[in-house]
């Protein structure tokens, strides 16, 4: 086993500032999983929430005032200096142009002033390693439900960079779905994590909402319909009641209609993993991305992999939603699979869209 190496990561791709300290072993092998030694997280949410959606700007100007601190109180909870960091790794991409700069001009500035190595990392491949980190890692090779606000593709996972795109949504993310749809029924912003609990005790057969390419035949996803249907039937709902908003109708109505829109995009998620299961063969499931946190995607996951001998993967709830030691993690795989080596020039871009099989 080689040395020991100390990363700093830093997650600056959206309404998140997140910074951890992970330690790897270049050269060890591929079963051995970097350790977490500590991690900070603010979250911008409430700032944004009064514009009903993430402002770029302020986020950009949020992470600033964010990220050193937040390295600070990192370091300090696992008695670590600055000097002690090996390899400084940023969010390159995908993301928010502005907010991806804040991260990468800070990690960059770190390193050239410690003359130390940095690493860029790809946002949805924290995602997808993020599992590593739970109680019960996963192996290679796996099939990946990358499920986030602005994402929702299955992957085969070969291993640490060995990314192969099965399918992906044609148009909205399924965060993206679960966030209008919460937004329709005057829910506020993030309203997935709000429509679910919502929908708790609401009856999920009690609208019939569309499937988008349930059938399709592919393992592509399409959302953007079913937002329109939820409109549709909150607007009928609404006029029937003779009120105004939608929030103004009985709670139980409410809770129905957000129980079947949670059910729509939960049978697709679940129908398409198992099918991108069977057609690779593979025998392991891993779920990544904030709609990860869905305790109904959960479920119907767990119970579906059941029948079927196989093996459902999340990441701690806590680090469903973006997080620094995701990018940590994923810096310190590939530094110690060998697969990428950090670099001392310290010129760096950002990849605002940057397909995850193009790594
Ligand atoms: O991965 P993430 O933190 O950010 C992106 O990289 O996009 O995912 C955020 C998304 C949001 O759309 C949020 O509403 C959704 O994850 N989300 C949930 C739940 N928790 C977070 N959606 C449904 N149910 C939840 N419990
Ligand atoms: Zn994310």
């Amino acid at each position: 086993m080689g040395e020991k190496m100390l990363v700093l990561g830093i997650e600056s791709s959206c309404d998140e500032t997140g910074v951890a300290l992970v330690q790897c072993a270049p050269g060890a092998s591929a079963e051995q999983v970097p350790e977490l030694l500590s991690h900070a997280l603010y979250s911008q949410i409430e700032m944004h929430q009064a514009f009903g959606g993430v402002v770029p700007e302020l986020a950009s100007r949020d992470h600033i005032r964010r990220v050193l601190p937040l390295a600070r109180e990192v370091l300090g909870a696992a008695q670590r200096t600055l000097q002690d960091v090996d390899v400084v790794a940023y969010t390159r991409g995908p993301g928010l142009a502005g907010a991806l700069l804040v991260g990468a001009g800070v990690a960059c500035a770190l390193g050239a002033a410690l003359a130390k190595p940095v690493l860029g990392v790809h946002h949805l491949e924290g995602h997808l390693l993020s599992p590593f980190l739970s109680s019960d890692p996963p192996q290679f090779p796996f099939v990946a439900l990358l499920v986030s606000g602005g994402h929702t593709q299955l992957m085969r996972v070969d291993g640490v960079g060995a990314y192969a795109l099965l399918g992906e949504s044609i148009d909205d993310a399924a965060g993206e779905a679960f966030d209008k749809s919460a937004k329709l029924m005057g829910l506020a912003y993030p309203g997935g994590p709000l429509l679910a609990r919502l929908a708790e005790q609401g009856d999920p057969k009690a609208y019939a909402l569309p499937r988008p390419l349930l059938h399709s035949g592919n393992l592509d996803f399409s959302f953007a319909g079913l937002k329109t249907a939820v409109l549709v039937q909150s607007q009928k709902m609404v006029a029937a009641a003779g009120v105004d908003t939608f929030q103004a109708l009985p709670l139980e109505k409410q809770r129905d209609l957000a129980a079947s829109t949670q059910a729509a995009i939960v049978e697709v998620l679940v129908k398409k993993s198992l099918a991108a299961l069977k057609e690779t063969g593979l025998k392991r499931l891993v779920v990544a991305g904030g709609v990860g946190a869905n305790q109904q995607l959960r479920q119907q996951l767990n119970a579906q992999c059941a029948q079927r001998a196989i093996r459902v993967h999340y990441p701690e709830l806590h680090l469903c939603t973006d997080n620094g030691a995701m990018i940590a993690l994923a810096a310190a795989m590939r530094l110690q699979s060998g697969r990428q080596q950090a670099v001392t020039h310290y010129a760096f871009d950002v990849k605002p869209r940057w397909p995850l099989n193009l790594l």
